[in-house]
């Protein structure tokens, strides 16, 4: 943390310093051209709503977030623009970090053949890495489909110096939690938790993972950063799923998960508006603290196979040149929630916009009133960061010289390579 502020405090110093030099010679605008140059090319997204920017926006899902209030602090947005948060994704803000200019990377969904070879955004809400990961809610893009959609675009960028180009962009791919919440945690939809055990079901996951991410390798892509599945038994939704004696009731006699839809749910009073109140201290503020352990540990062993797997990735053996950044979700949450206070957050347990417990049991309803402050919330729903929380992750990732936040190396390195 001090470290991190004390290198951003450089940056900054040395930003004005550069920027004051140059004003004197009265290159303002050169220096704000050369601060925001790209240092990539190209940046290609994989993912599910943590980074979608509106894939889902035409098709059949619950998965939807292009009403009001989501993208209430979304700079130009006449439209919600169908991000599952208030403002930009972790995404959004590491593509500026990079150089892109607003409004960054287009979703493939709405790009123009135009915007193919600078990047495009193929992450889609409820996706996973499974294809029947997010059924539940309806229609969406699996990995596997995402690749193929980047598979198509690559046919369509103009041969002469693809190969080179391909190899010099970002790819970007978070996938994982829809597996575990919107399938193996979900007992009474799908079936795999019967299948698998946690340890199988991670192995399972990171099989088919590793073979998108080597069908990406072979159609160009070098750089990528993969990131982990975040302290997601911690989050809002689960949160408001722990009893009041501690256990996870699987949802039963609950209200489905959404992930962003007006739904009304017999039994669930749903109150719109005002939901900046205080109900979660209702059951004693008790189960601040107490996470889903369950789908915490099952997450640990995920993430310690898919670092291992971009070490031996990185390795080269399969992926000759490959060089894989991982990102750790989970450490970046803890320290979210650890350091709070010196990020400005004071609530950290319940999502600003929602309904019932934590506002956590069902999230975002269609014109429902989000809490005023954003920047004091963690979480922006049941399931999603605040665009003040993924700023300090983009930053983070972008920046830290911690192995412990991006391993091996930070994006900005990556990026140099
Ligand atoms: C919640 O309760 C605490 C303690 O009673 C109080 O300080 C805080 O202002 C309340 N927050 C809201 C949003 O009402
Ligand atoms: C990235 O990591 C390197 C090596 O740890 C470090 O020197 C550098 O300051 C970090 N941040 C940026 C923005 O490069």
């Amino acid at each position: 943390m001090g470290n991190y502020h004390h290198l951003l405090l450089r940056r900054w110093i040395l930003v004005m310093v550069v920027a004051v030099a140059l004003h004197a010679h009265g290159g303002l605008l050169a220096v704000q051209a050369a601060a925001q140059k790209q240092l990539v090319p190209c940046m290609y997204i994989f993912g599910d709503s943590l980074v979608d920017n509106g894939n889902n926006n035409n098709i059949l899902s619950l998965a939807r977030a292009n009403y009001r209030p989501y993208g209430v602090d979304f700079p130009d947005g006449a439209a919600p623009p169908g991000r599952f948060t208030n403002g930009r994704t972790m995404v959004d803000l590491l593509a500026g970090l990079l150089g892109f200019q607003p409004p960054f990377i287009p979703a493939y969904a709405m790009a123009q053949p135009s915007d193919y070879a600078r990047g495009l955004n193929f992450a889609s809400g409820a996706a996973g890495v499974r294809p029947e990961t997010g059924n539940n809610l309806g229609g969406h893009y699996p990995l596997s489909e995402q690749v193929s959609h980047f598979r198509s675009v690559v046919g369509q960028i103009p041969p002469a110096g693809r190969e080179k180009r391909l190899g010099r962009c970002i790819y970007y791919v978070g996938m994982g939690s829809n597996d575990y919440l919107n399938n193996y945690f979900m007992p009474d939809y799908y079936n795999t938790a019967q299948a698998y055990d946690p340890a199988a079901y991670a192995a399972a996951l990171l099989q088919e993972y590793e073979l998108q991410l080597t069908a990406l390798y072979a159609l160009g892509a070098r750089k990528f950063v993969v990131a982990g599945v975040g302290q997601i038994g911690c989050i809002p939704y689960e949160l408001a799923r722990i009893d009041d004696d501690g256990d996870d009731d699987q949802g039963r006699g609950r209200p489905p998960p959404t992930s962003g839809i007006g739904l009304s749910i017999p039994g669930i009073t749903v109150s719109i508006g005002g939901s900046g109140g205080n109900r979660s201290t209702a059951n004693g503020g008790a189960k601040k603290s107490g996470c889903n352990d369950k789908i915490n540990s099952a997450i640990a062993i995920y993430n310690k196979g898919l670092l291992a797997m971009v070490k031996r990735l990185n390795r080269g053996q399969q992926t000759p040149g490959a060089n894989l950044v991982f990102l750790n979700a989970v450490n970046s949450g803890k320290d979210l929630a650890a350091n709070a206070a010196a990020y400005g957050f004071t609530v950290l347990d319940r999502g600003c916009c929602g309904v019932g417990r934590n506002n956590g049991q069902i999230t975002c309803l269609p014109m429902q009133r989000p809490c005023d402050d954003r920047t004091k919330y963690i979480f922006w729903d049941a399931f999603h960061p605040t665009e003040a929380a993924n700023r300090i992750i983009a930053n983070k990732v972008f920046s830290s010289s911690s192995t412990s936040d991006a391993y091996p190396i930070n994006v900005s390195r990556l990026a140099a390579i």
